[in-house]
């Protein structure tokens, strides 16, 4: 029964959890997001600063909550890829020094395996092979799994990412940073149906789509025209009706090319995770549409969709119980795929 400590500092959120045998012992979250919606979106310089200053309370947090002490836990975890640099910086060192300080090993975790964690912090998920749609603000991607660090990209976004979609059109529509929720609220009582919008897909080099692909740039370029059209028509915005329309077009792309891929592939379980999983339309559609197709399917807890750091002392949990540690040295990697998430686990630090 590992305990973990984890750390996640990639993006806006800072987080720290602990974590025991696949349950939440404390979880504390503290959102950048206010300091950054003035700007529209995350702005890399101030949220460095910020999970600096956020860190040292939220440890203090976790382990007040859990009463366990840092010489409690066999582990500490902390998200070294992808993300921003200086962002990841912050978790990486405070990880490695507790680690150090404690004699503890140190596990650097890939954000994207949290994600696909995040599902088990429900309940555990039967043995892969299974199909996950990994929707958050910085990746759109489909990805099977088939069995522990085991896997293989099948489709992505050749654009931008659905949830830095989400947030675009927001900002377009006049509503708030981060835009999913914004859009989920302004959609309740709009028609989805009012307003068609572009599935975008991406075209093969020798004709034809990319079945399992997407691309959102389009789709938010023809919102921006409806709006255009609208305002130099002198009508007031259904700013309602566009959020809904919006929504489920987004919705319908990801499940549709979701169920698609998962029948080309001869997999019979899907599973939703990432920021956007916790958009109500998106996960009833899922819900629909797989049970339609006769699809096993899952969707993380909507607690632990967003960025938190729960799902990455499990996913590093799951490591340390595999019996992988990360060299003490290891340093960050902005970019690493997930298919390379093993490298974090080398004994020579490879950066
Ligand atoms: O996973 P996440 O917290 O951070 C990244 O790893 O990127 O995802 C954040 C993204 C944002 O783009 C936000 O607008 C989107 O998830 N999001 C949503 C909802 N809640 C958050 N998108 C649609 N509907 C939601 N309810
Ligand atoms: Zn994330």
């Amino acid at each position: 029964m590992p305990t973990v400590l984890g750390l996640e500092t990639s993006c806006d959120e800072s987080a720290a959890a602990i974590v025991r045998d696949g349950r939440v012992l404390a979880s504390a979250i503290a959102s950048q997001v206010e300091e950054h919606a003035r700007w529209g979106g995350v702005v890399p310089e101030i949220a460095s600063r910020r999970h600096v200053e956020a860190l040292p309370q939220l440890l203090a947090r976790v382990l007040a909550d859990s009463g366990l002490s840092v010489a409690d836990c066999d582990a500490v975890a902390a998200t070294v890829a992808p993300g921003l640099v200086g962002a990841l910086l912050v978790g990486s060192v405070t990880g490695r020094t507790l680690a150090r300080l404690h004699g503890k090993p140190f596990l650097g975790v890939h954000h994207l395996e949290g994600h696909l964690c995040s599902v088990e912090l429900g309940e555990p998920l039967p043995p892969g092979p299974y199909l996950v749609l990994l929707v958050s603000g910085g990746h759109t991607e489909l990805v099977r799994v088939d069995g522990p660090g085991l896997y293989r990209r099948l489709g992505r976004s050749h654009d931008d990412a659905a949830g830095e979609c989400f947030d675009k059109v927001a900002r377009l529509l006049g509503l708030a940073y981060p835009g999913g929720p914004a859009i989920q609220a302004a959609a309740a009582a709009g028609d989805p149906r009012r307003f068609p919008l572009p599935k975008g897909r991406v075209s093969r080099p020798g004709g034809g789509y990319h079945p399992h692909d997407f691309s959102f740039s389009g789709l938010k370029t023809a919102v921006l025209r409806r709006v255009q059209a609208l305002q130099e028509a002198g009508e007031p915005l259904p700013l309602a009706d566009l959020a809904a329309s919006f929504e489920q077009v987004v919705a319908e792309v990801l499940v549709e090319r979701s169920c698609r891929c998962a029948a080309d592939e001869g997999l019979d379980t899907l599973v939703l995770v990432g920021g956007v999983a916790a958009n109500r339309r998106l996960r009833a559609l899922l819900e629909q549409q797989a049970t339609a197709r006769n699809l096993s399917w899952r969707v993380a807890p909507l607690a632990w969709c967003t960025d938190n750091a729960a799902m990455i002392a499990l996913a590093g949990e799951r490591r340390f119980a595999a019996g992988r540690v990360s060299a003490i040295g290891l340093g960050v990697a902005p970019r690493l795929p997930l298919e390379q998430a093993d490298r974090l686990y080398e004994t020579q630090a490879c950066f």
